[in-house]
C-alpha cells in the first residue's frame, strides 16, 4: 500500500475515487463543497433529493460526475457535524475503506471532515488513516475450503488536505501507521488460528521467522522444556505438565538502541488453549480460549512494528507459551510448586494459569535490567466484568509508567484504564501452606491477579495490561481485534523518541 498526502485542489486529483464526507441534513464539508462546485452541484442535488441520509458510516458510490478527474466519488456519511468525534471519524474512514474494498478502485483520495479537536493533526490524520486502512483490509486467515474472495484492488491511498508545512509530519504518520498496520495483521493472524494449528512451537517458529527477516537487529532464542527446567520455572512447568503439546519460552531481542542501554521488556501470555485444567471451564464459548495467547501474539506483533520501523530502542519480547489441559499428569488444586524466583505457590485453582506462566517470565525479565517491563495478558474474566470491551486494564507498581500507557492508549484510540494496585489486594493471596495462593476469591479479581504478578516484579518498573475484554470479539463478529497493538506501538515510538 502506498500512502501520500494531497495538497492541491481536490477536483484535479488523478485518482480512481474521491472519498467525500457528507453531514446529516445534507450539509457539505469544505472539500465536498469543492467537489460539488466542480461537478455543477450534483452532490447537493443528490442529498437534497433525500437519497443519502449521511448517518455516520453510510456510503454511496456515484460515478462519472462532470468536472472531476476522478471517475468516482464515494460519499461517506459523517453524521451530524456537531457530534463528529475522533471515534466517529475513525468509523467513517473504516466504512469508506470497507466499501472501496468491494470495488475495483485502485487509488483513493480521502477528504473527510476532521473533528474540530486539535489533536487530530496532520501526523495523526496520516497515522490513523494508515492504521484504519490496514484494519479494514484485513481478511481473516480462515480455513474454509471454498474459493477465497479476491483481494481488494486498493493500492494507493491519499490523505488530506495537508498544508505544505504539515507534509513531513504526515509522511512520518504514514510510516508509523503502515508499520502498525503490519503489526495488526500479524497479531490478528496469529490470534485467530485454532489451537491445533497455533501451538507453542508454531509461535516459536513465527518468532524465528520474524528474526530471520531482520537479521541485523533481531535475535531470537527458544527454550524447550529442558531449558525451561534449567531455569527452574516451576510455575510455568506446573501449567504445561498436563499437556502432550511441548511448551516453549521465546526470547526476542530488538537491538536498536545504544549498546547496553536498558531495554523495554514486553511479556506476553501465550496459553494456546485454556481448558481451565482440572478446574475445568464450562463448555459455552470455551472455543474462545484459543485467543488466550493474544498477549503472546501482541508481543510478537509489537516486535514486528519495532523492527519494521527500526526504532532506536532496545526491546525484549518474552513469551512463555503452553496449553492448559486436564489429564492424569495435570496439576491439581492444592498442589504447591516453586517459582523461578524461589517463592512457593499453592495452586488452588488450575484455571488461574496465566499468572503462573507470567510470574516465571517476569522473573526472567530481571536479567535484562529493564528500563520498564510491561506484561500483556488475557488474564481475568473479572477485568471483562469491570471494563467491558472498551478499555484494557492497566495495573502498575509505578504510576508514571501506568500513565504513559494510558496516555498512549488515548492518543492511539486504543484505550486503557488504570486500576488501583494497592497492598490490600496482595494480602488477599495469603495461603496457609505456601508463600502465596494463586487465587483470592471473586472480589477484585482483575486486581488480585495483578497483585500476584506484583510479587515477582519488586524493584523493576512494571505494568500489567489485562486485555481479556479487548483482545477479541465474541458472537457473529468473533475474532481478534488487533488490540492493544496501536497502544503499545505508540508507547514504544514515544520511548524511542525521548
Ligand atoms: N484466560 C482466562 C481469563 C479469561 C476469561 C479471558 C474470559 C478471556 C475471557 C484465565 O486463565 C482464567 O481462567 N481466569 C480465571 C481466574 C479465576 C480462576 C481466579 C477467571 O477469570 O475466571
Ligand atoms: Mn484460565
Ligand atoms: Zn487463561
Amino acid at each position: 500500500m502506498r500512502f501520500e498526502v494531497w495538497t492541491r485542489e481536490i477536483s484535479r486529483l488523478n485518482v480512481d475515487c474521491l472519498v467525500a464526507g457528507v453531514f446529516e441534513g445534507g450539509e457539505l464539508p469544505d472539500e465536498t463543497r469543492q467537489i460539488d462546485k466542480a461537478s455543477g452541484g450534483r452532490i447537493a442535488a443528490l442529498t437534497q433529493r433525500g437519497d443519502f441520509a449521511a448517518r455516520n458510516g453510510d456510503t454511496l458510490l456515484v460515478t462519472d460526475l462532470p468536472g472531476l478527474r476522478a471517475k468516482r466519488v464515494l460519499l461517506v456519511g459523517q453524521g451530524a457535524r456537531a457530534s463528529l468525534s475522533r471515534k466517529l471519524w475513525r468509523r467513517s474512514v473504516f466504512a469508506a475503506v470497507s466499501a472501496i474494498a468491494r470495488t475495483r478502485i485502485g487509488s483513493a483520495a480521502f477528504a473527510l471532515a476532521r473533528p474540530a479537536s486539535s489533536d487530530l493533526d496532520d501526523y495523526w490524520l496520516a497515522r490513523a488513516t494508515a492504521e484504519i486502512t490496514a484494519a479494514a483490509l484485513y481478511r481473516v486467515n480462515d480455513l474454509k475450503s471454498g474459493k477465497k474472495p479476491r483481494p481488494a484492488a486498493l493500492a494507493r491511498v491519499l490523505a488530506g488536505p495537508v498544508s505544505a508545512s504539515g507534509a513531513a509530519a504526515a509522511r512520518r504518520g504514514f510510516t508509523h501507521g503502515a508499520a502498525v498496520g503490519v503489526g495488526i495483521h500479524a497479531l490478528r493472524n496469529l490470534a485467530n488460528l485454532p489451537s491445533n494449528v497455533c501451538t507453542p512451537s508454531y509461535l516459536a517458529n513465527a518468532a524465528r521467522g520474524l528474526a530471520k527477516r531482520h537479521p541485523k537487529s533481531m535475535r531470537v532464542r527458544v527454550l524447550d522444556e529442558r531449558a525451561i527446567r534449567r531455569e527452574r520455572m516451576g510455575c510455568f512447568l506446573a501449567v504445561t505438565q498436563g499437556s502432550e503439546e511441548p511448551p516453549r519460552f521465546i526470547v526476542l531481542e530488538h537491538r536498536g538502541g545504544k549498546a547496553g542501554s536498558a531495554p523495554v521488556v514486553l511479556v506476553g501470555k501465550g496459553i494456546t488453549f485454556d481448558t481451565g485444567g482440572i478446574s475445568l471451564k464450562d463448555p459455552p464459548a470455551m472455543d474462545e480460549m484459543k485467543f488466550d495467547m493474544s498477549g503472546a501474539a501482541t508481543v510478537i506483533a509489537a516486535l514486528t512494528v519495532v523492527s519494521e520501523l527500526d526504532l532506536p530502542l532496545n526491546v525484549v519480547g518474552l513469551v512463555p507459551t503452553c496449553e492448559n489441559m486436564p489429564s492424569g499428569r495435570a496439576i491439581k488444586p492444592g498442589d504447591i510448586v516453586t517459582s523461578a524466583s524461589g517463592q512457593t505457590v499453592e495452586i488452588l485453582n488450575t484455571d488461574a494459569e496465566g499468572r503462573l506462566i507470567l510470574c516465571d517470565a517476569l522473573h526472567y525479565a530481571r536479567r535484562f535490567k529493564p528500563a520498564a517491563v510491561v506484561d500483556i495478558a488475557t488474564l481475568t474474566g473479572a477485568c471483562v466484568v469491570a471494563l467491558g470491551a472498551h478499555h484494557s486494564g492497566v495495573m502498575a507498581n509505578d504510576d508514571s509508567l501506568a500513565h504513559e500507557l494510558v496516555e498512549s492508549g488515548r492518543r492511539s484510540d486504543d484505550r486503557a484504564w488504570q486500576l488501583p494496585l494497592t497492598d490490600d489486594y496482595a494480602d488477599q493471596l495469603k495461603s496457609n501452606f505456601a508463600d502465596m495462593a494463586n487465587v483470592a476469591g471473586r472480589d477484585g479479581g482483575a486486581i488480585t491477579a495483578g497483585a500476584f504478578l506484583g510479587k515477582y516484579t519488586k524493584g523493576m518498573k512494571w505494568a500489567h495490561m489485562d486485555i481479556a475484554g479487548t483482545a477479541y470479539l465474541s458472537g457473529a463478529q468473533k475474532g481478534s481485534t488487533g488490540r492493544p497493538i496501536s497502544l503499545l506501538s505508540e508507547f514504544l515510538i514515544q520511548r524511542a523518541a525521548r
